[in-house]
C-alpha cells in the first residue's frame, strides 16, 4: 500500500486507523453481518451508532445540552439558505463579515430573504486578510451576526471572534471545526461541512441553541427546517448514515489524541514549520495577512505561476498531492487538517526548502 500526503481542501484527508477500522467494518459490522451502509437507519444497531457520534461530538466540543445537534445534508451551501429561513424572523435584517468567496456567498443567499448586509469586507483587498470590524456599526437589532470562521479559499482565520451582545453569533467552521477549542456558548449557530476537518462529505453539522429553535418562515421547506429536524431526531428522512458513521470514527480518533485542546497544539506546530518557511524566505510569498492566518490552510505563491505549476507537479512526485491553489487565487494551498500528520507537514517544509534552493538561481 502506498498512502500519499494529500494536501486537499476537502474531500480531504482522513485518519488512517479510522479507515482501516472501516475496512475492518465493512462487510460485518459488529456481528450483523451486514455493511453500516446497508442498514435501515431506524434500527436499533444504527441508532446506536448515530447516538454514539454525537455523543462523541458533543465530548469533543463540550456542546451544552440548551444546543441541540442536527446531522443533515445539502452541505454547508445548503444552510446558506437555511440560515435566513430559520433565523430572519424578528427585524428581518442580518449582519454578515464579507471575509471571502463562502462568506460572499452566504451574504448573496440571505439577501433573497431580506436585508443582509456587509458589515465589514475585504473582498477589494482580495480577501487578504479578515476585515477590522467596528461593533457601533453592527445593527443592535439584527436577527443574527454571520461569519466564516476560517476562509479554506484565501488561508485566513479569525484570531478573536466578535461581540455581539445579544445579537446571535452564527458561523460557518466547515474548514476548522474541531481544529481548535471554541466556547460553543458564545455562538447561537455553529455550522461546518463534514469534509474537510470531520469526515467524509455528504454530512452537515448544524449546532443550534435551542431557544433560537421553532421560528422557521412558514416558506422553509420542512428539510431545512432546523425545528423539524430537531424534533426528529435529525431523521425527518434518511440522513447520511455511512457518513456519520465515519465522522464518529474520526472522532474517535481525535479524542484519543487528545481530543481539541491536543490537536490544537500539534495544529499550530504543523502551521508554524510552515509560516516559518515563509517568513524567512525572499522566494515564497505568504498570500494572507499575518494577523489573520489560517492553521489549517496554508496559501502562497513562489516568484512565477510557472514556478507554481513546477513546485506543485514535484511535489506530487514525491508523493505530496493536491496542492494546487485554488482556481480564483492561484498559487498553492497546503490544507492541514487534523488528519494530516505532523510528518507530512515536515516532508512538505524540507521539499520547500529544497525547491527554493533548486529554484532560486533562475529568478
Ligand atoms: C468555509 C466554507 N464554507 C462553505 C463551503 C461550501 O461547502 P459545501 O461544499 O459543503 O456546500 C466550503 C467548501 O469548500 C468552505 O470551505
Amino acid at each position: 500500500m502506498n498512502r500519499v500526503y494529500n494536501f486537499a481542501a476537502g474531500p480531504s484527508t482522513m485518519p488512517q486507523e479510522a479507515l482501516e477500522i472501516a475496512a475492518r467494518e465493512m462487510l460485518d459490522f459488529h456481528g450483523s453481518g451486514m455493511s453500516v451502509m446497508e442498514m435501515s437507519h431506524r434500527s436499533k444497531l444504527y441508532q446506536e451508532i448515530f447516538d454514539d457520534t454525537e455523543a462523541v461530538l458533543r465530548g469533543l466540543m463540550h456542546i451544552p445540552d440548551r444546543y441541540a445537534v442536527l446531522f443533515l445534508q445539502g452541505g454547508a451551501t445548503g444552510q446558506f439558505a437555511a440560515i435566513p429561513m430559520n433565523l430572519m424572523n424578528g427585524s428581518g435584517a442580518a449582519d454578515y463579515v464579507d471575509s471571502g468567496n463562502f462568506a460572499h456567498g452566504a451574504l448573496v443567499e440571505a439577501k433573497k430573504y431580506g436585508d443582509a448586509r456587509a458589515v465589514a469586507s475585504s473582498r477589494e483587498a482580495d480577501y487578504a486578510g479578515i476585515p477590522a470590524l467596528d461593533p457601533a456599526a453592527f445593527n443592535p437589532d439584527a436577527d443574527y451576526f454571520y461569519i466564516c470562521a476560517n476562509n479554506t479559499i484565501y488561508g485566513t482565520r479569525y484570531a478573536a471572534f466578535p461581540e455581539t451582545g445579544k445579537v446571535p453569533l452564527v458561523a460557518d467552521m466547515s474548514s476548522n471545526i474541531l481544529s481548535e477549542v471554541v466556547d460553543v456558548n458564545r455562538f447561537g449557530v455553529i455550522y461546518a461541512g463534514a469534509q474537510k476537518n470531520v469526515g467524509p462529505a455528504g454530512l452537515t453539522i448544524v449546532i443550534v441553541r435551542r431557544d433560537l429553535l421553532g421560528h422557521a418562515r412558514p416558506t422553509t421547506p420542512k428539510i431545512f427546517d432546523w425545528s423539524i429536524q430537531a424534533e426528529k431526531g435529525s431523521m425527518l428522512n434518511t440522513p447520511p448514515t455511512y457518513a456519520i458513521y465515519m465522522a464518529g470514527l474520526c472522532m474517535k480518533w481525535l479524542k484519543a489524541q487528545g481530543g481539541v485542546e491536543g490537536i490544537e497544539r500539534v495544529n499550530i506546530e504543523k502551521a508554524n514549520l510552515l509560516y516559518d518557511i515563509l517568513d524567512d524566505s525572499a522566494f515564497y510569498r505568504p498570500r494572507a495577512e499575518k494577523a489573520s492566518r489560517s492553521r489549517m490552510n496554508v496559501t502562497f505563491t513562489t516568484p512565477s505561476p510557472e514556478l507554481d505549476a513546477a513546485f506543485v507537479k514535484e511535489a506530487e512526485a514525491q508523493g505530496m498531492v493536491s496542492l494546487k491553489g485554488h482556481r480564483i487565487t492561484g498559487g498553492i494551498r497546503a490544507s492541514i487538517y487534523n488528519a494530516m500528520p505532523v510528518e507530512g507537514v515536515r516532508k512538505l517544509a524540507a521539499f520547500m526548502k529544497q525547491f527554493e534552493v533548486d529554484h532560486r538561481a533562475g529568478v
